[in-house]
């Protein structure tokens, strides 16, 4: 197994925190990444060695906003009125999200993912799996507006960018699966009742989070029990009422998903995605 990191730093982080070895990861910018064979040298790869042979690719790239110090100053400097005012301390709308030049949704999300697919293609992986998010039908969804100003200007559009890249992926011949799970959160896998289902209908539940763990057992199911079908769903999880409560595995969920026959449609959202 390998796994594709931006920078140096990230892979020293990934590094310490599995234990994985240096040859075990590879540092690329995925807005950058370059394929093409050198030459008429098929003993030349323009890719590290280490990715030779890939069967399977799981793409979970995402533009990383970062947020402005000066609207974390002056959402501070509101605190005291809004106490008064018996408001919200902090509006979370008041704070202002930015991407680093190039690394925008659009280079990020859909060239970025554009490039890892077709990687996948020349390396002749079998199966792809993407990691994308719910709410991908709805243009406005908050989400799409982290990165812009409030007269709507600037890289934004997130999930238009991702639901774009999804269906590239969807046309682009490979097996796939694509996942959109709701809001990440760092608890323990295997304590929620998995929920599967697709279009978006999961946003209309109160809770919408799910374990990054499962998120990863997913995949991992993707890869193992799909049997060839090529498929893209929405997940959540439940909490259930006593925490020893028997939870089905990740990969029982997915195969009884794959059962009822659904997947995403993708003639819904606007024309323009
Ligand atoms: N967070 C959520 O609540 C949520 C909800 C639904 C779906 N998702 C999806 O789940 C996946 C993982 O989310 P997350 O919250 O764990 O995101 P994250 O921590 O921000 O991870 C995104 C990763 O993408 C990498 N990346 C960004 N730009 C890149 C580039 N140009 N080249 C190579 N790598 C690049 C980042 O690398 P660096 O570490 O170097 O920046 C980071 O490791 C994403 O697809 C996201 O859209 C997340």
């Amino acid at each position: 197994m390998v796994g594709l990191v931006r920078s140096e730093a990230s892979a020293k982080k990934l590094m310490a925190k599995t234990k994985c070895s240096l040859e075990e990861v590879v540092i690329s910018d995925v807005t950058q990444m370059q394929f093409e064979n050198v030459g008429d040298d098929i003993q030349q790869n323009p890719w590290p060695r280490a990715l030779d042979g890939t069967e399977a690719m799981v793409i979970c790239t995402s533009a990383v906003p970062q947020i402005s110090k000066l609207s974390v100053i002056k959402a501070m400097l509101k605190i005291p009125l809004n106490i008064l005012a018996k408001k919200k301390a902090i509006n979370f709308r008041d704070l202002v999200f930015k991407y680093k030049p190039g690394q925008y949704p659009g280079m990020v999300d859909y060239v970025g993912q554009k490039k890892q697919i077709d990687f996948a293609k020349k390396l002749g992986v079998k199966h792809v799996v993407l990691v994308s998010s719910m709410g991908v039908l709805d243009p406005n969804n908050f989400l799409n507006q982290i990165g812009k100003d409030k007269r709507g200007k600037g890289h934004g559009d997130i999930l238009v960018w991702k639901r774009k890249a999804e269906k590239y992926l969807c046309l682009s011949g490979l097996q796939y699966t694509i996942i959109h799970p709701g809001g990440l959160v760092d608890t323990e896998s295997g304590k929620m009742e998995l929920e599967l289902d697709v279009d978006d209908a999961l946003m209309r539940n109160e809770k919408k989070s799910i374990s990054r763990g499962d998120v990863a057992n997913l995949c991992i199911a993707a890869l193992t029990v799909s049997g060839g079908k090529s498929v893209s769903f929405d997940c959540i999880g439940r909490e259930v009422p006593d925490e020893n409560a028997h939870v089905r595995s990740a990969e029982d969920v997915f195969k009884d998903f794959l059962k009822t026959g659904k997947t995403a449609d993708y003639r819904l959202g606007p024309a323009s995605y």
